[in-house]
């Protein structure tokens, strides 16, 4: 499985449901990544898109608690076991998880690469993600050039997990 997040200096990644910034390079990696693939999220995420809806052309898996919840076009899991039981069904390298904050603290351990824009600025958020530059399982392999855009300057940085010296329990593909 990979992660592919957006994250300001202090590894922000929301406010208020929504996005910290527009940018459309950005939303092209994205797009680029991930379509044809298979993405999961949480519910909130869901509901943080345009009109609540599902992504185009991807599978669209959505995780919640809550045994009623449906949306048009998703797959909705209840729970990660059976989150991991459907995702088995893939090739690990054609899943990505797309948030948000829950979902990217439970699972970047499961995650064998994590595409991380780096905005280089603050942006007032009440969202966190983990430091992945402090998790010794990880190791930067990828760095652009920086980019500006809308007043914003980022680089696309991947992390891989690393393969040795690692805690098994930590090696599961999902
Ligand atoms: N910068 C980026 O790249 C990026 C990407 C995506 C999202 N975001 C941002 O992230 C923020 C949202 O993150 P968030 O942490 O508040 O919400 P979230 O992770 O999107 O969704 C949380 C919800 O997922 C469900 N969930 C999580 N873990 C579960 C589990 N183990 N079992 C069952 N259900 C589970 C629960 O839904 P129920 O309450 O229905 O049970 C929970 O309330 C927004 O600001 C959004 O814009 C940023």
């Amino acid at each position: 499985m990979n992660l592919i997040v957006a994250a300001d200096a202090n590894w922000g990644i929301g406010r208020d449901n929504k996005l910290l910034a527009s940018i459309p390079t950005d939303m092209k990696y994205f797009r680029e990544h991930t379509l044809g693939k298979v993405v999961v999220m949480g519910r909130r995420t869901l509901e943080s898109m345009p009109g609540s809806k599902a992504l185009p052309k991807r599978i669209n898996y959505v995780l919640s608690s809550n045994p009623d919840f449906e949306a048009e076009g998703c797959r909705v899991v209840h729970g990660e076991y059976e989150l991991f039981d459907e995702l088995s069904q893939f090739d690990p390298d054609d899943v990505y998880l797309i948030g948000g904050g829950s979902l990217y603290n439970r699972f970047y351990k499961y995650c064998d690469k994590l595409y991380v824009t780096k905005i280089d600025a603050v942006l007032d958020a009440d969202t966190f993600i983990t430091n992945f530059d402090e998790d010794e399982d990880f190791e930067v392999i990828s760095e652009s050039e920086p980019v500006t855009e809308n007043g914003l300057t980022f680089r696309f940085v991947v992390y891989k997990k690393k393969k040795e010296g690692i805690d098994r329990s930590k090696t599961l593909r999902f």
